[in-house]
C-alpha cells in the first residue's frame, strides 16, 4: 500500500475521503499522534488492529468533536462525567462509558462501555467534523513500541501499512491521555496522563486509583483498562530506572534527584561495568543534570522546571537510543506528582519495572 502524506490543507479532503471510505489515517493529537478509523465500520477498526499488531482484546478510544456524538455512542452521562468535561474537554482526558449498541464490538473488544474523548488538536477536530464520523484511534505505533509523537515516528512504524499520514507539529503533551471511568460511583483513574491527581482532585474531591497504575494488582486481579496489562512503551534497549533513595528527602532543596555526587558516582560504575561487556550504554537526564554524566549517549528529555518538556520528549528521546544502538538506558527517576505520575507509569513500563536503588 502506497501511504501518502498530507502536508497543507488543501490535501486534507483526501484525508476526510479515507476516513469515509474505511481506509486508515494517522493524525497529530495533543498527546500522541493517533492511527484513525471510522469508529462504526467495523471492518476499517479491523484494519487499525492488524497495522498495529494490536492484540483483539484491547479496546479502542472514540474520538469525537461535539456532545451531540456523545449521546449517540453512550446510554448515560454521570454527575461526575459531566463535571469532567465541562471542566477538561476538548483535552487530554478519555471517559469511560456505559456503551450503547451502535458502538461495534471491535471498538470494546466486547466489554459493556466505550471509552471516548475529545481531543483539542485542531488537525484532529477538523477530521472528525470533516468526515461528520465519531473515529477510534489507539496511539499511532508498532504495539508494544514508545507513542508516536511526530510525523517521522508514525511513517517509520506506518509506511506501507495506511492510506494517508497528516504531518503536523510534534505533540504537546507527548504521553497518552488520562483514562477515568465514570460508570461508577466514585471516578476511578484507568491510566495517569496529561490531566493529573492534582487537577482531577480539584473538581472532584475524591478520586480512586486504579492498582495497575501502582502496580500493585493482586494475583488473579485485572487492570479495569486491558491495554495496562500489555508491556508497552519499550525501546530495544533494555531501561533501568536508577532511584536515588536520597531524593525524598532532597526534594525540599529543590533537587529532585538527591545526592547528585552519591548519583553520579553510581552511575559511572554503571557504565563502566556495561562497557566491560561491550554494551553501548545510554544515559537519560534533564537540561540541568545532563553535563554530570559520562556515557555513550546522554540525552535530556527537558528542564526539571516544567515536567511537561519532559512529558513532550519522553518518547522520542527513548526512540533516539534505539535510532543511535544503545543497549542499556539508564534513566533517572522523577517524583511521582503532577505530570510526574504519568511520565513514570510510561517510563516504568519502558523498563519492565526494573529499577535499580543507589
Ligand atoms: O491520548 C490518547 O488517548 C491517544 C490518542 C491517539 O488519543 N490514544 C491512545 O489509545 O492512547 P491507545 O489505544 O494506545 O490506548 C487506549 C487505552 C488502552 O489501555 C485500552 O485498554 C483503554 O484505553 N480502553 C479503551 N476502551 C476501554 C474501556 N471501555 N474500558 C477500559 N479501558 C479502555
Ligand atoms: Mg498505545
Amino acid at each position: 500500500m502506497k501511504t501518502i502524506i498530507i502536508k497543507d490543507l488543501e490535501q486534507f479532503d483526501q484525508a476526510t475521503r479515507i476516513i469515509r471510505e474505511g481506509g486508515l489515517v494517522a493524525a497529530p493529537t495533543e498527546t500522541v499522534y493517533g492511527l484513525c478509523a471510522n469508529a462504526l465500520n467495523e471492518t476499517a477498526v479491523g484494519n487499525i488492529f492488524k497495522a498495529k499488531g494490536r492484540p483483539n482484546d484491547n479496546p479502542l478510544i472514540v474520538h469525537i468533536a461535539d456532545l451531540d456524538m456523545l449521546y449517540k455512542l453512550v446510554t448515560e452521562v454521570s454527575p461526575i462525567a459531566q463535571k469532567l468535561i465541562e471542566r477538561f474537554w476538548p483535552g487530554p482526558l478519555t471517559l469511560i462509558f456505559k456503551a450503547k449498541s451502535i458502538v461495534p464490538r471491535a471498538v470494546t473488544a466486547g466489554l459493556d462501555t466505550v471509552a471516548v474523548r475529545f481531543p483539542s488538536h485542531p488537525l484532529m477536530q477538523k477530521l472528525i467534523k470533516d468526515s461528520g464520523l465519531p473515529i477510534a484511534a489507539p496511539s499511532a505505533n508498532t504495539s508494544g513500541k514508545p507513542s508516536p509523537t511526530n510525523m517521522q515516528r508514525v511513517f517509520e512504524d506506518m509506511d506501507g501499512k495506511i492510506d494517508c499520514i497528516i504531518d503536523g507539529d510534534s505533540s504537546e503533551i507527548g504521553v497518552e491521555s488520562t483514562i477515568v471511568d465514570t460508570t461508577g460511583d466514585i471516578a476511578t483513574v484507568l491510566r495517569p496522563g496529561g490531566i493529573t491527581y492534582e487537577m482531577l482532585e480539584e473538581v472532584l474531591g475524591k478520586i480512586a486509583i486504579d492498582p495497575a497504575i501502582t502496580n500493585t494488582l493482586k494475583e488473579g486481579q485485572k487492570p479495569k483498562a486491558p491495554g495496562m496489562k500489555y508491556t508497552h512503551y519499550s525501546p530495544n534497549a533494555d531501561v533501568f530506572i536508577i532511584k536515588n533513595s536520597s531524593a525524598y528527602f532532597d526534594v525540599a532543596h529543590h533537587n529532585m534527584f538527591g545526592d547528585l555526587d552519591n548519583l553520579r558516582e553510581h552511575l559511572t560504575t554503571l557504565v563502566n561495568e556495561a562497557h566491560e561487556h561491550n554494551k553501548k550504554v545510554g544515559i537519560l537526564a534533564t537540561d540541568e543534570t545532563k553535563h554530570l554524566f559520562d556515557a555513550d549517549l546522554v540525552l535530556s528529555a527537558g528542564t526539571e522546571s516544567d515536567l511537561q518538556t519532559i512529558s513532550a520528549h519522553l518518547f522520542e528521546v527513548l526512540r533516539s537510543f534505539d535510532d543511535n544502538g544503545i543497549d542499556i538506558v539508564y534513566s533517572l527517576a522523577f517524583p511521582k506528582k503532577g505530570l510526574g505520575v504519568a511520565i513514570m507509569n510510561r517510563l516504568e513500563k519502558s523498563a519492565g519495572y526494573h529499577f535499580i536503588t543507589i
